[in-house]
């Protein structure tokens, strides 16, 4: 605390991101990327971008990356929103269509930049209890509300809410935006983009940090009406002009016309994820039914965080709330046979 800073900023209580060790040797099931690197053709493309022309702005609107996804859902160009890592996406979705005098509903067990960014922004929020199984329950979000937001699939448990669930929840709040965040679709889901025409309240955002693998490339986007893209436009223009540099607009774009390596890669995470589950189970732990690249679990005789502790003694790094509802779960993602293997091996005592 200084006296220079905003008095704001003294109260703010910003987001805590998982570790990212300097050791190369560790195994890395913390952060939910993907083990398999991005698409051959999205380096190539960046690669031959990286050239002189690096001396001038990029696009500020993206269009290459804008058409691709576009092309890709079967959606218009002015339906598309881009931003540097979903997060800042989400960012400007709070401050731009968020901040109403109803509180904004999203579940207790969340992405934890939720709360942060209604901090940022000022916003007040409800956080809605998943049920016993810690699912989210449509019902319970029909109540008068300034917006609702929540991750399909579910973060950080994994559980999918089927897409008639979905509507139901938009079909509740025709007044709301309601923003589906589906960081992590593409391992099991289907995607609302298909509803974007017909609900013209629904925003979804999707990363290419998880099955695209370009975490390090920081793109994420939305996909709603045209006037809801309006808004974020109108904020991203007074904040940031050039959030996608040169090499992440290109990248991006061959990312999504990579449908081959995007599908097979998919596919490895998917496959192991039930190889995981299965070996985890036979260990005695719970596995939460996972959608996602990453599994939630808890062990009826382990403390989470001495398990925690254990692994990481051993190499492997895993993610642990302390929340106290999720506090006896880890969080793992998945990663390659190997890397998957060596976790096992680390959970051998049990
Ligand atoms: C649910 C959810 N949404 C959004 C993000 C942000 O992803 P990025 O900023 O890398 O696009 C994450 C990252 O882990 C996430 O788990």
């Amino acid at each position: 605390m200084s006296k220079f800073w905003s008095p704001f900023v003294k109260d703010l209580v910003p987001y805590v991101p998982g570790e990212q060790p300097k050791l190369t040797k560790l195994v890395k099931l913390n952060t939910n990327e993907n083990p398999y690197g991005p698409s051959p053709k999205a380096l190539a493309a960046m690669q031959t971008e990286l050239n002189d022309n690096l001396r001038l702005y990029p696009d500020p609107n993206g269009d290459v990356l804008k058409q691709a996804v576009a092309r890709y859902y079967g959606v218009q160009g002015n339906q598309v929103f881009l931003g540097n890592g979903s997060d800042e996406v989400l960012a400007h979705i709070f401050h731009g269509l968020l901040q109403h005098d109803q509180p904004l509903l999203f579940p207790d067990i969340s992405y934890s930049f939720y709360p942060v960014y209604c901090g940022l922004y000022g916003i007040k929020f409800d956080a809605v209890p998943l049920d016993e199984q810690f699912q989210i329950n449509p019902a319970d979000y029909a109540k008068p509300n300034g917006g609702i937001i929540f991750p399909n699939p579910n973060a950080p448990t994994g559980c999918l809410l089927a897409l008639e669930a979905v509507e139901q929840i938009l079909k509740a709040s025709p007044d709301s935006v309601v923003v589906v965040d589906e960081a992590y679709i593409d391992f099991g889901g289907e995607t609302a983009i298909t509803l974007v025409d017909r609900y013209p309240n629904l925003l979804v955002t999707q990363t290419l940090s998880k099955s695209r693998s370009l975490a390090g490339l920081r793109v994420g986007l939305a996909v709603g009406h045209p006037d809801l893209i309006e808004a974020l436009e109108r904020i991203k223009n007074s904040f940031n002009s050039y959030p996608l540099d040169r090499l992440a607009i290109v990248g991006a774009a061959a990312a999504f016309d990579d449908r081959e390596y995007f599908d097979k890669t998919c596919q490895l995470v998917i496959d192991s994820r039930e190889n995981v589950i299965g070996q985890l189970q036979a260990k005695g732990f719970e596995v939460l039914p996972s959608a996602a690249n990453f599994i939630f679990a808890r062990h009826p005789k382990h403390d989470a965080a001495g398990l925690a502790a254990k692994l990481r003694e051993q190499g492997v790094i895993v993610r642990h709330f302390k929340q106290e509802r999720i506090a006896q779960f880890l969080r793992i993602s998945i990663g390659t046979p190997e890397q998957n293997q060596a976790l096992i091996d680390g959970l051998s005592d049990l």
